[in-house]
């Protein structure tokens, strides 16, 4: 059975909260809290956006939008009454610091000491307003912490600017700044595949390793966030955070303890040693691509341009090969690629480790593959060794590449918290581990740029693919011709 650590009672105002973040994530995650037990009596959530609506239709909303996402059967109704009944509503322009403010601290519990968090479902270019409107109203208290969703920025400058801008109103202990991807269980099963087990470390460097691969597949389009999606594309939107952080899991060095700043402090030297990119190498060793019409699970389904109705140069696919020079891992590449529109809905780490010296079977035997670790994060979680085995039987030796499979849902029955509700609590606990520093982002920012100037300059080479297949040919290019591929399952 999991473990519930209590958390002690806290209110948390929700900016933005008739967006499509607080509806589809963070009400549910809250409600699944509440109902499994983890949020005290005392505790208050607020919704604060725009909209003029009153608590009983910004409830409404929220269950109407809980049954849109989930199935009604997660719906307890007892613990639906206690959950809604904490949550109440304040229209709100939040980046005014004359609007209704007044109205949002008295729907705030004054008792010192307690948690306050507040939640930036909303776009960057507001949170420092919005940071500087809550001193401003006095709804600031030591415990208050702030919670910024990504994307910070979309480049080095801009993160900085918002950094800046948040951190004249708050320290850095109180800012949570969200990559979902750490909340996810199978993301921080890594930290503890990685270090709680001993056979891995030593052959987790480049003597052993032949190279690292990580695919975020989709088959989901931008469909209605194509406006938003379209000044940020794949490598904003995905690379910068998701995939540098899963990179920065697979490379770290092992940290000394799982607290915040010790973990965060090996995650940064892994961004700091990231190759950066010239135009030359950029050409070279990064594909971009954009969906068009085809078809997904059998259903036709509309290309980008078409969902954003004009022309676009923006990524919805791409791959990259990329360097992390330092000692451990020198001469291994980390090819990484993620898009939209993907064949299947994919995400997974494969270390592939090096061929065998050499071989002591003989042709007819078959084909020696590498030995593969496949870290699957979803869907089917679970990690996978793939062996080269003996088939049973007489005959001649045949052989057969085979997994050692630990499947989460075999091993484990209980229904796994989406990240949000983990990450929700990690925040009302105080505990910043699994969010990221500014220097975190801002390093991650600096080797991104890299990449986008470099396509800034050759003209935006943006390559077609059809909806429904693994992206541009060029993807598997740029492994083939490293005699290497992706690796999509025996
Ligand atoms: C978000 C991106 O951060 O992550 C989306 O902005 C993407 O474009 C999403 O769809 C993927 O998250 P998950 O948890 O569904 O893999």
């Amino acid at each position: 059975m999991s473990q519930l650590i209590p958390v002690e009672p806290f209110d948390c105002v929700v900016f933005g909260a008739t967006g499509d973040l607080a509806l589809r994530k963070l009400m549910p995650a809250l409600y699944h809290r509440w109902r499994d037990g983890q949020i005290p009596e005392n505790s208050r959530i607020v919704g604060a956006s725009r909209s003029e609506l009153d608590a009983a239709s910004y409830r409404a909303l929220v269950r109407e939008k809980f049954i849109e996402f989930f199935p009604k059967e997660e719906i307890d109704e007892t613990a639906w009454k206690g959950f809604i009944e904490r949550v109440s509503y304040c229209p709100l322009d939040v980046d005014k610091a004359d609007s209704n403010w007044p109205r949002l601290a008295g729907e705030l519990d004054a008792a010192p000491g307690k948690k306050r968090v507040f939640y930036f479902a909303l776009p960057p270019s507001l949170y420092g307003d919005v940071a500087a409107n809550i001193v401003k109203a006095g709804l600031k208290t030591p415990e208050t912490a702030v919670v910024l969703e990504k994307p910070i920025g979309s480049d080095l400058a801009s993160a900085r600017a918002i950094n800046d801008a948040v951190g004249r109103s708050f320290e850095e202990r109180q800012v949570f700044r969200i990559d979902h991807y750490l909340g996810k269980e199978t993301v921080q099963n890594l930290l503890i595949l990685r270090f709680a087990n001993s056979i891995f470390e030593p052959v987790w460097n480049a003597s052993a390793i032949d190279h690292v691969q990580i695919t975020v597949n989709e088959t989901v389009g931008a469909g209605s966030r194509a406006a938003y999606y379209d000044k940020s594309g794949a490598l904003r939107d995905m690379v910068q955070n998701h995939l540098l952080q899963l990179l920065c899991l697979v490379a770290m060095e092992p940290p000394l303890d799982l607290v915040a700043d010790t973990v965060r402090d090996e995650k940064i030297k892994v961004l700091r040693a990231l190759r950066r990119f010239t135009a030359k190498c950029a050409d070279e060793d990064t594909v971009r691509g954009q969906y068009r019409a085809g078809s997904v699970n059998l259903e036709p389904v509309a290309g980008y341009e078409e969902e954003l109705g004009g022309p676009s140069r923006a990524e919805t696919f791409v791959a990259i090969k990329a360097h992390v020079d330092n000692w451990r891992w020198a001469g291994v590449p980390f090819y990484l690629r993620t898009g939209k529109r993907m064949s299947e809905r994919k995400s997974e780490i494969v270390i592939q480790f090096k061929d065998v010296a050499h071989s002591i079977v003989g042709k007819e035997a078959g084909k020696l593959a590498p030995t593969r670790l496949v870290i699957r994060l979803q869907p089917d979680e679970g990690v996978k060794l793939l062996l080269m085995t003996k088939e049973p039987g007489p005959g001649g030796l045949r052989l057969r590449y085979v997994p050692l499979n630990l499947s989460y849902a075999a091993t484990f029955t209980e229904r796994y918290p989406d990240a949000y509700e983990r990450l929700l609590m990690a925040v009302v606990r105080g505990d910043l581990g699994l969010f990221m520093r500014r220097d975190e982002v801002e390093a991650a920012w600096s080797w991104v740029d890299g990449i986008l100037e470099a396509w800034e300059n050759d003209g935006g080479r943006v390559l077609p693919y059809p909806a429904g297949t693994d992206g541009p040919n060029r993807a598997a290019v740029l492994l083939g011709r490293d005699g290497r591929e992706w690796f999509d399952g025996v």
